[in-house]
């Protein structure tokens, strides 16, 4: 008989903060659908769809691994990485941002020349994410900071990638109050709400 749940059943996780907090740039309502209902179903999803498989028990980070080497499972890699990529990225984002200092402002400066340079680019590589996914600063194999992005569902955690911080761009993160604007809303999202201190522990 097919188990209705996993042994290990995955949690949506609690945000840091209440969801009006990120205002003005993002604000409650979007957060409430993206977390309570975006978020929300890809963690259900990913529930149903490891329940009596070989993924049911292992850790989110494992599953993401183990079902990207395999097309049959890539439903469960789109719904564990979102379950993943959405945790991260609540928190890659602080009410009061801030500019980077210390250590990251450091890594920032070493790796790109300075914050402004890091910023620019990183808003030209989320403006430039074709359709849905995700800009991400990581930490590369040589230990220089650099910017990726992925599309949809995928994650730096599938390349053996430690990301420091994520930033959705798809539609259903800014629309509702950015509407097309993604250039304004990730600018906003540098200066507003990157969690700096966040990136900084993951250095
Ligand atoms: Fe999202």
């Amino acid at each position: 008989m097919p188990l209705d749940k996993p042994k290990n059943a995955f949690t949506l996780p609690a945000l840091p903060y209440a969801d009006n907090a990120l205002e003005p740039v993002i604000s409650a309502k979007t957060i409430s659908i993206h977390h309570g209902k975006h978020h929300a179903a890809y963690v259900a999803k990913l529930n149903e769809l490891i329940a009596g498989t070989a993924y049911d028990g292992l850790a989110l980070e494992e599953i993401i691994q183990k079902a990207a080497k395999s097309e049959k499972d890539k439903a469960i890699f789109n719904n564990a990485g979102q379950a993943w990529n959405h945790d991260f990225y609540w928190q890659s984002m602080a009410p009061k941002g801030g500019e980077p200092a210390g250590k990251i402002k450091d890594a920032l400066q070493s790796s790109f020349g300075g914050v402004k340079e890091f910023k620019d680019a990183f808003q030209k590589a989320a403006v430039a994410q074709f359709g849905s996914g995700w800009a991400w600063l990581v930490k590369g194999k040589d230990g220089k900071l650099k910017i990726t992005t992925t599309s949809n569902a995928d994650t730096p955690v599938a390349h053996g990638e430690m990301p420091l911080l994520a930033a959705d761009v798809w539609e259903h993160a800014y629309y509702l109050d950015y509407q097309n604007r993604r250039p304004d809303h990730v600018k906003d999202w540098l200066d507003k709400l990157a969690n700096w201190s966040f990136a900084e522990k993951n250095l």
